[in-house]
């Protein structure tokens, strides 16, 4: 580690949706493990209980939060819960969501529906229901981070993935007006875009031949894992509070956008 890193995060209370799988367990692992207490947000309750098992059991704290986070009132619930439990979060990753093929001729409005309540709305969900805390987090820090992830998908071409490719659009853009307002008040805000990582996001794509068009990649390209995500979210946080990574595009080294 560099030395202008901060070494750890101990004292710090960070928050992560979608941390039940994929690039979320191992942001909530790796944050755990340089020192930060906690919160996992996700559905699925037994694999938050699980994980959260395993970072006890290293001696660090992790706290599960089961809710379906496209649910604001549940947001702000386990947002009041999270203060109580744990203190305010002065690390929000905004992680959870999804990725569908939305080719036009091929009308699936429900998979547009979900990419927009999940990609977009409980992004905004988890900024109203922690960005007071995080205000807070930094004063008494002096700083705090949002880190929202986004995607490649957001600032190329992804044809058959427009709902997909337009919800991480808004998410990079929210993300750099949010970091003008927020970052007078010393809350970083980091708009992570990877490319292709191998998580379960592929497995829910209902077309096997869509599926399978992805996978295929994998010939040409080696994917990034989720800790290699992971790590970079754990380098911004722990950067000096007068240093702001504010956009990290991480891409496998043969994905050429
Ligand atoms: N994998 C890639 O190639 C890639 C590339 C660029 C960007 N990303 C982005 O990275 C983020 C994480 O994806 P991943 O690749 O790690 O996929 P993943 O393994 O499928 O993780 C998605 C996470 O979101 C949670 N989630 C889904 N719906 C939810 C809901 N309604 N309420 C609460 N949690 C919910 C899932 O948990 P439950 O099912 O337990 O709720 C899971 O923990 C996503 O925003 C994705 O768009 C991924």
């Amino acid at each position: 580690m560099s030395a202008s890193l901060t070494s750890e995060l101990a004292g710090r209370i960070a928050v992560v949706t979608g941390a039940s799988s994929g690039i979320g367990e191992q942001v909530a692992q790796a944050l755990a493990r340089r020192g930060a207490a906690v919160a996992l947000l996700a559905r699925r309750e037994d694999r938050l209980t699980a994980i959260c098992a395993d970072i006890e059991a290293r001696g660090e704290r992790a706290v599960p939060f089961s809710v379906d986070v496209t649910d604001s009132a549940a947001v702000d619930d386990v947002a009041r819960r999270v203060r109580e439990t744990l203190g305010p979060a002065g690390i929000v990753v905004n992680n959870a969501g999804i990725m569908l093929p939305t080719p036009l001729g091929d009308p699936e409005p429900k998979d547009w529906a979900d990419q927009t309540a999940l990609n977009v709305g409980a992004v905004n969900y988890t900024v109203l229901a922690f960005g007071g805390q995080l205000v807070e987090a930094a004063a008494a820090h002096g700083v705090a981070d949002l880190v929202n992830i986004a995607s490649i998908a957001g600032k190329t071409l992804f044809p058959g993935y427009s709902a997909y490719a337009a919800s991480k659009s808004y998410v990079i853009h929210l993300g750099r007006s949010l970091r003008a307002e927020l970052g007078p008040k010393q809350v970083r805000v980091t708009t992570v875009e990877p490319g292709i990582v191998d998580t379960e996001l592929q497995s829910h794509i209902p077309s096997e031949e869509s599926r399978e068009r992805l996978a295929g990649t994998r010939t040409r390209i080696e994917w990034l894992t989720p800790e290699d995500v992971a790590d970079a979210v754990t380098y911004t946080v722990c950067l000096p509070p007068r240093v702001n990574l504010a956009e990290i595009a991480i891409l496998p080294t043969r994905q050429p956008a």
